[in-house]
């Protein structure tokens, strides 16, 4: 790939696997609630902001429930999930995405976060990242949350690169197509759009190092 001085990484599921978290927060919601809820309705929860996502879980019954009861729901839901978090270390860390951020920075590579979620610098920190990256964009500085580009655009503006000069590690579909709406080019880990010809796939992280 010519001409890109930065990645972008989308943080749940590329970074860490917090993914499993998200899940059993909103099972223990739903499950309370009496709604159904399991790992396919989950995929569709990738990417997308906390509210958006409580709109999917809540799914029929979502107009029982006014404005306020739904944020009382998603805070429930995030103190749930905040209990995982708080369990994190640097040990969650897999050894494949260690080495692979650590061999992309001594390639000179612009490195950055674009995540929906608004618990972003609590993972980072966790995680004993919370100074590694040049840049975070996270759901708590943007308006529309995937697939709308506005992360990755405000990413890309903090590195001071064009979307042509970056590329973009997603896990999500919400989030390939995110990059798309930005024109960045991005790479599925896991995941591929729609669209065969758009992207690439890769299995894991560090089969990115052959890529670029
Ligand atoms: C994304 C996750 O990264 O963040 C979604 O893929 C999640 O599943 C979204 O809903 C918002 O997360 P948070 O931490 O702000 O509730
Ligand atoms: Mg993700």
């Amino acid at each position: 790939m010519k001409n890109i001085k930065a990645i972008i990484f989308d943080l749940d599921g590329v970074i860490c696997s917090t993914d499993h978290y998200h899940y059993m927060a909103w099972k223990a919601l739903a499950d309370r609630l009496g709604i159904y809820f399991d790992e396919v309705i989950n995929r569709k929860l990738r990417g997308v902001s906390r509210m958006e996502s409580l709109e999917i879980v809540l799914g029929d019954r979502a107009p029982e429930f006014s404005m306020e009861q739904k944020k009382a729901l998603a805070d429930e839901k995030n103190n749930i999930y905040k209990q995982y978090l708080n369990s994190m270390s640097p040990a969650d860390l897999s050894e494949d995405v260690l080495y692979t951020l650590e061999t992309l920075r001594k390639r000179g590579y612009l490195l950055a976060i674009g995540s929906s979620s608004k618990n972003t610098r609590q993972i980072l920190n966790q995680l004993g990242l919370e100074s590694f990256f040049d840049a975070v964009a996270d759901g708590t500085q943007i308006t529309h949350s995937k697939p709308n580009p506005e992360v990755f655009l405000l990413a890309a503006s903090l590195l001071g690169v064009s979307p042509e000069e970056a590329i973009v590690i997603e896990d999500a579909e919400s989030g390939i197509k995110a990059a798309e709406a930005g024109q960045f080019r991005a790479i599925g880990l896991r995941c591929k759009s729609n669209d065969p010809n758009s992207e690439i796939s890769i299995k894991r992280l560090s089969n990115l190092l052959d890529i670029l």
